[in-house]
């Protein structure tokens, strides 16, 4: 690992645990969108690191440019410049279909609008992924485990419009799950929920990250995900304005 890099794009010390593997490297993301005859800049330049394994929020006001970046690092969207590596890899610049193939193996997306398909279960649901690209897993039995896991196996027949906001959102993070990728992206995953939910929500992925390892980048504006996670890296105008450790930021 190149550690000029590190250091120059880390300003905040992380700690020892979290020093290990670069899962993905940010470089100087850019994007602008016409709007009329004029271009408007959403993010002007962003640069950071993710660790295997961390819990990083991404925080901002309303506007900063948080789910344009989430969407840039998920590769659902291009940026207008700069690079999104993952396992050393840029994903803006693959092809549709490679990136299509890393986008199911190496990423799970949670929405804060849950995006369950309604027609299918909540088990159909969590076996989508694994209908995508080549698994050796049993989509049912993997779908099953998962649901299980999110405590929802007393709900494997229910559709969306049958199941509460939280439960959807257990459903939504059990696919993100299904293909077992190193990192999880979630966009407000407790926006639309009350605050028991998205307490339970919490909970639940800080369980997923200490038993599977996963590595977790979360977009919000609540304070309780936040404190919850070991390193914020704070969105302003569509620029990194800080990043702080957990460490740094007291005893939460
Ligand atoms: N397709 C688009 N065309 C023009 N402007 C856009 C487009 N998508 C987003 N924007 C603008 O880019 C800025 C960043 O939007 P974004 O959705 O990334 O913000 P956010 O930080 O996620 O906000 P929130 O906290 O409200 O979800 C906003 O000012 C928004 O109006
Ligand atoms: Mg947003």
């Amino acid at each position: 690992m190149d550690e000029t890099v590190l250091q120059h794009s880390i300003p905040a010390p992380v700690p020892s645990e979290r020093t290990g593997q670069v899962v993905m490297d940010v470089r100087t993301i850019k994007k602008s969108l016409p709007l009329g005859r004029e271009q408007i800049d959403i993010l002007k330049g962003i640069s950071f690191q993710i660790f295997s394994g961390e819990f990083v929020s991404i925080i901002g006001p309303s506007g900063s440019g948080k789910s344009t970046l989430l969407g840039i690092i998920a590769g659902l969207d291009n940026p207008t410049s700069g690079e999104v590596l993952i396992d050393g890899v840029d994903i803006a610049r693959m092809t549709e279909g490679r990136l299509a193939e890393v986008r199911n193996s190496k990423i799970g997306m949670v929405f804060q609008a849950f995006n369950l398909i309604p027609t299918l279960t909540a088990q159909e649901n969590v076996e989508v992924p694994l209908y995508v690209g080549k698994h050796k897993l049993s989509p049912s039995a993997r779908a099953k485990e998962l649901l299980g896991l999110v405590g929802l196996s007393h709900r494997l027949g229910h559709r969306p419009t049958q199941l509460s906001g939280g439960e959807q959102q257990r459903v939504a993070i059990a696919r993100a799950l299904a293909t077992n990728p190193a990192i999880v992206i979630a966009d407000e995953p407790t926006g639309n929920l009350d605050a028991k939910n998205g307490e339970n929500i919490l909970n639940l992925i800080t369980d997923l990250r200490t038993q599977m390892g996963k590595t977790f980048i979360i977009a919000t504006h609540d304070q309780n995900v936040a404190a919850r996670a070991e390193r914020a890296i704070h969105i302003l105008d569509g620029l990194v304005e800080s990043i702080d450790t957990r460490l740094e930021r007291g005893s939460e």
